[in-house]
């Protein structure tokens, strides 16, 4: 047959159909824009916003496993080990096919570590560095920040890995914490940590 023919045979019988809704049968998966920890496992779900479909399915590269109920299909990943995965879920109306498309992204993420360097003696210089690491889906590099703040010094928030801060170690800095945040941007999403360490000036 025709498909423009069919096409408007169809949209025809929407219109004519008392109560039909000329709006199209849709799938979605949620999460939206997926992004998990390197080697943890997910849940995603496709739904679909009819119910008279006669196929509700994922289309993807890995071993499908999951649950299925009345408008809904899930997949279950175990252990994500791909930085980067095409993910697709169909349904199957009649002739009319709707297909959703979505990229689980993986990451990396150690939290900071900071340390000051040697010792810090009142009236010299003295340093604290902080470095953390983060891997994300190739070819970006991670988005990385890492903030330096307390210790009585302006803050310094620098791109990651590693940053580094040297001062005057002054004696009333004895004592006081200086901690560091690293945060790491996902798209959407951010994860961050932080780490502590006390001064000791001598
Ligand atoms: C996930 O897979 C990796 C690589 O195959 C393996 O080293 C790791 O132990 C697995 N983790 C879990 C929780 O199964
Ligand atoms: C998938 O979504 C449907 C509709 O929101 C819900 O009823 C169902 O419990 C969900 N399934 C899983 C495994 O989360
Ligand atoms: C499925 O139901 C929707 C409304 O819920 C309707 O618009 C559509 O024409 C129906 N499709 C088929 C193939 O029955
Ligand atoms: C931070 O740097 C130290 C010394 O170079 C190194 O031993 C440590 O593994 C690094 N930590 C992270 C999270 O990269
Ligand atoms: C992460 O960021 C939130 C919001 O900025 C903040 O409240 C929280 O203390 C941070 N967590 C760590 C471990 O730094």
């Amino acid at each position: 047959m025709d498909p423009w023919w069919s096409w408007g045979a169809m949209a025809l019988l929407c219109l004519l159909v008392p109560g039909g809704h000329p709006v199209p049968c849709r799938v979605s998966i949620s999460p939206e824009e997926p992004t998990v920890e390197f080697g943890t496992s997910l849940l995603l779900n496709c739904t679909s916003s009819c119910r008279n479909y006669s196929r509700l399915s994922w289309e993807v590269s890995i071993t499908k496993t999951g649950t299925r109920g009345p408008g809904w299909v899930s997949l279950s990943i175990p252990n994500v080990t791909d930085w980067s995965l095409e993910l697709q879920c169909f349904g199957i109306f009649g002739e009319h096919r709707d297909i959703a498309t979505t990229t689980l992204h993986a990451y990396r993420f150690s939290p900071p570590q900071i340390y000051l360097e040697g010792d810090a003696v009142a009236g010299k210089e003295a340093r604290v560095t902080c470095n953390a690491s983060a891997q994300v889906s190739p070819p970006d590099p991670p988005n990385l920040r890492l903030t330096l703040r307390g210790g009585g010094l302006p803050p310094s928030t620098r791109r990651g890995p590693s940053v580094g801060l040297g001062f005057t170690a002054q004696p009333e800095q004895h004592g006081q914490e200086m901690t560091c945040e690293a945060v790491l941007r996902l798209g959407r999403r951010t994860v961050n940590a932080s780490a502590t360490v006390t001064l000791w000036v001598w």
